[in-house]
């Protein structure tokens, strides 16, 4: 790729504006280089692979087996999927600002396609893959229809039950292209929504009316790493196997990892990370630190609801604790997981770097986005070592040749 074509793909994933500030440009210039107005200097080629563009060529093998990935935030999922061998085809994800991280991560060439709004795209028209990967957002729903439909002797099939929600997008993918496996993640909450009728209806659908053999687990992503993040991992395979969730396997809570590994060292010895620390120690910027306004106000929230007994609060760490579950509300006030500072000085919220290190993705990972979006996208996101593990025991049965035969479309005879 020459440097006008390196330009050219970065203005489709950047504004002018971003571009110049990554390249240390004036918008004005990066403008006069997209009309080929006026010629880069010969640094800008590498200074855009370095800065704008995900790290090396898109893939253009085959891969193990072929993938697709739903509601895909910033791509947790996919990266514990890619990391068995897998190769993405199909990537829907509608918030522009995860779309912008996302794409600065993951590098897609010809054999790929990306979409917004999956209720918008028709199930034909998804490419076929092998594994559906699908974070779907818990939009709750309720189930109080069928009932309803039952009671009047009508149908209710998953089209009935689950209409006009977010994982009837994924059922009617599922019944169109019958992939091998699935693999859906969700909160743990999912499973007492509704007194579990929700959850109920899930595995029905899956189970009864797309014909997959469905195993589920509730898995803490504290095995991994130092934060409590419990969260139901669903899979599927078209094919009955022997297949079983339970066999992951699951590091003891003690042997995790503790928040020292995730905190930034801030002792000189961190590699810079603009713009999150700082100086010839890699100190972290002071922005992190709470007003001594917000810290006043989460410590007298805290204790008036520990005088009436209940336990909400802020979560203090430090280097040797687990923190809580950080969430997508991460950026409001932080107060979930504050990091101590010792006695002097007020707390400081992690920046989306250490957010970053505490979802399990990879050092190199790319943050274009401001740190309201960061942490919105890092709160909504998957533990990724936990996936990885879900994916590694599901690779024997991927790689089965059994399950790899389309599946025989099932004609139902006509009643006579
Ligand atoms: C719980 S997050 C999944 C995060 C993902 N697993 C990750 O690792 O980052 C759900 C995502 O679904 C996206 N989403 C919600 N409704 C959507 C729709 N109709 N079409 C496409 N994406 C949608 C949201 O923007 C959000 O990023």
């Amino acid at each position: 790729m020459n440097t006008y074509e390196l330009i050219d793909l970065s203005l489709q994933r950047f504004s002018a504006k971003e571009v110049a500030q990554a390249l240390g440009v004036d918008p004005k210039t990066v403008k006069r280089w997209q009309v080929r107005e006026t010629e880069p200097k010969p640094y800008i080629a590498d200074a855009i692979r370095q800065r704008l563009l995900p790290f090396g060529e898109p893939p253009t093998g085959e891969g193990k087996f072929r993938f697709i990935d739903l509601f895909a935030g910033i791509g947790g999922i996919r990266t514990a999927f890619e990391k068995q061998g897998g190769r993405c085809v199909f990537t829907s994800e509608w918030d522009p600002y995860a779309v912008k991280t996302y794409k600065a991560n993951f590098h897609d060439g010809p054999g790929h396609t990306f979409a917004t709004d999956i209720t918008k795209v028709h199930e034909a028209d998804v490419p076929d893959h092998d594994v559906l990967l699908a974070g779907f957002p818990c939009q709750p729903f309720s189930i109080a229809g069928v009932s309803k439909k039952n009671a009047l002797g009508r149908p209710h099939g998953f089209s009935d039950k689950t209409q006009g929600t977010l994982f009837f997008d994924v059922a009617r993918i599922i019944a169109e292209k019958k992939p091998r496996a699935f693999l859906l993640e969700n909160v743990k909450n999912l499973m007492s929504h509704d007194k579990g009728r929700t959850f109920s209806t899930i595995i029905d659908v899956l189970q009864n009316e797309l014909g997959y053999q469905v195993r589920h687990k509730v898995i803490n992503g504290k095995h991994f790493g130092p934060q409590h993040r419990e969260r139901i991992i669903i899979v599927g395979f078209r094919e009955p196997n022997d297949f079983d969730i339970h066999k992951v396997e699951l590091p003891s809570f003690d042997e995790a990892p503790k928040m020292g590994a995730v905190l930034h060292s801030q002792d000189g010895t961190e590699a810079a990370d603009s713009p999150y620390i700082e100086g010839p120690k890699g100190k972290v910027l002071d922005k992190y630190t709470l007003s001594d306004k917000l810290w006043e106000y989460l410590q007298n929230y805290a204790a008036k609801h520990r005088d009436k007994g209940n336990g909400f609060g802020f979560g203090l760490v430090n280097s040797e604790s687990t923190c809580r579950t950080l969430s997508a509300r991460y950026y409001k006030d932080g107060s979930e997981i504050l990091i101590s500072q010792g006695l002097k000085k007020n707390p400081r919220r992690l920046t989306p770097r250490e957010c970053a290190r505490l979802m399990g993705f990879d050092e190199n990972f790319r943050i274009p986005v401001s740190d309201t979006r960061a942490y919105k996208q890092f709160g909504n996101s998957v533990v990724v070592p936990v996936i990885s593990e879900v994916a590694r025991i599901m690779m024997p049965y991927l790689m089965n040749d059994a399950s790899k035969r389309p599946r025989k479309t099932v004609v139902k005879k006509a009643k006579t």
